[in-house]
């Protein structure tokens, strides 16, 4: 079995992060978030996967690399022929699938627990396709399965009356007929190759398409919110092994519930940890608390400041006496407090589409 996974479009709604950063480089739990789809393909032991990338992008492969970190090989796929949706970006990996059965997972969706049951279940009854459900508020965003007897009968994208209360999620499993079933769909009235119409396809056409009900599902739907949401989800499902202190914390700093602190990392005086909290290497954190669902990247410097439920990328300072709450903070950024430097008042140097609330 192969594996393709997803790490192209242009992420426009995560502006400014994305105007320097794929968005599946994102750390969420201090890891870039296509390193999830990574390892969980890994842990089914797939070992040939393929990354569709935009044409010209290189930064995906200078992080990830060849794979060899997860002992695996990974192999690069660049979209040809402009955004024609995800089933035309399948397609396009063809020749790298060959007549293999195959995992495609969209690179923005992340999946709680292994992967082993979607592949058992497609290798055990001998199935053609294995799609994931699950129960979502609004339907109407996905592609929404039709269930009749315990079968999928039929999946709409997006429809506006939904047939079911379930989201067909970003984790499939097929065999070499998806490509057959290709050449039969034609672009739908947003000019898109749809996933759903190759799934309806292979329905209507006697093939055997399974599903398998899920929960602890996370999709990136593009708006910051949505990353924080993730991030939360992640850092509650993180391995308590994982879980350890390598820096040093001052005998007056505490440090409550489960928290990662990585080496060279100081911890100092004055300091409330509440976890889940993940704290990279070479931090300095003094008179601050660090509050749950906060994930702080590698390099950086928090005095005097409260933050809860946020991301920072690596290289931040931040000293400015506040309350920092759901906020996602870029690579390098500074938040001083505005009596730092005269005149008083609040200095902004912020990048285009910065949302900043004062
Ligand atoms: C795509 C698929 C949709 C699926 C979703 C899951 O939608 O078209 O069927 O439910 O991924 O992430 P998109 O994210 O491109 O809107």
């Amino acid at each position: 079995m192969k594996a393709l996974i997803t790490a192209g479009g242009r992420a426009t709604r995560l502006r400014p992060i994305t105007w320097t950063i794929n968005k599946h480089l994102i750390p969420l739990a201090n890891k870039p978030m296509i390193f999830y789809a990574i390892e969980k393909i890994a842990a089914v032991g797939i070992t040939e996967i393929a990354i569709s990338v935009n044409p010209g992008d290189t930064e995906i492969q200078k992080f990830v690399g060849d794979g060899s970190r997860w002992k695996v090989k990974i192999t690069y796929i660049e979209q040809t022929g402009g955004p024609l949706g995800i089933a035309h970006v399948v397609n396009n990996a063809r020749s790298f699938i060959g007549d293999e059965p195959f995992i495609f997972y969209l690179g923005d969706n992340i999946v709680l627990g292994t992967l082993n049951r979607f592949v058992e279940k497609f290798q055990r009854e001998k199935l053609n396709c294995v799609l994931a459900l699950s129960k979502v508020k609004d339907p109407q965003r996905f592609g929404v399965p039709e269930l009749r007897d315990g079968k999928v009968v039929r999946v709409d994208e997006k429809p506006s009356v939904p047939k079911s209360d379930y989201a067909v999620t970003g984790i499939y499993v097929y065999d070499k007929n998806f490509f057959e079933a290709f050449t039969h769909i034609t672009p739908s009235e947003r000019g898109e190759y749809e996933i759903s119409d190759i799934h309806t396809w292979l329905i209507e056409n006697g093939y055997a398409v399974g599903y398998e009900e899920i929960t602890g599902w996370w999709k990136d739907t593009g708006k910051p919110e949505d990353l924080l949401e993730g991030n939360q989800l992640l850092l509650t499902e993180m391995n308590p092994a994982e879980m350890v202190v390598e820096g040093e914390v001052a005998t007056s700093a505490v440090i409550h519930g489960r928290v990662k602190i990585g080496k060279g990392t100081k911890i100092g005086e004055r300091c409330l940890v509440r976890g889940p909290v993940v704290i990279g290497e070479n931090c300095i954190i003094e008179n601050s608390y660090i509050g749950p669902y906060t994930a702080i990247g590698d390099n950086v410097e928090i005095y005097n400041t409260e933050v809860e439920h946020s991301v920072i990328f690596d290289y931040v300072d931040i000293n400015c006496s506040k309350r920092i709450v759901d906020s996602m903070i870029g690579q390098n950024a500074t938040v001083l407090s505005a009596h730092a430097t005269l005149p008083l008042g609040n200095r902004l140097i912020v990048g285009d589409n910065a949302v900043v609330e004062l």
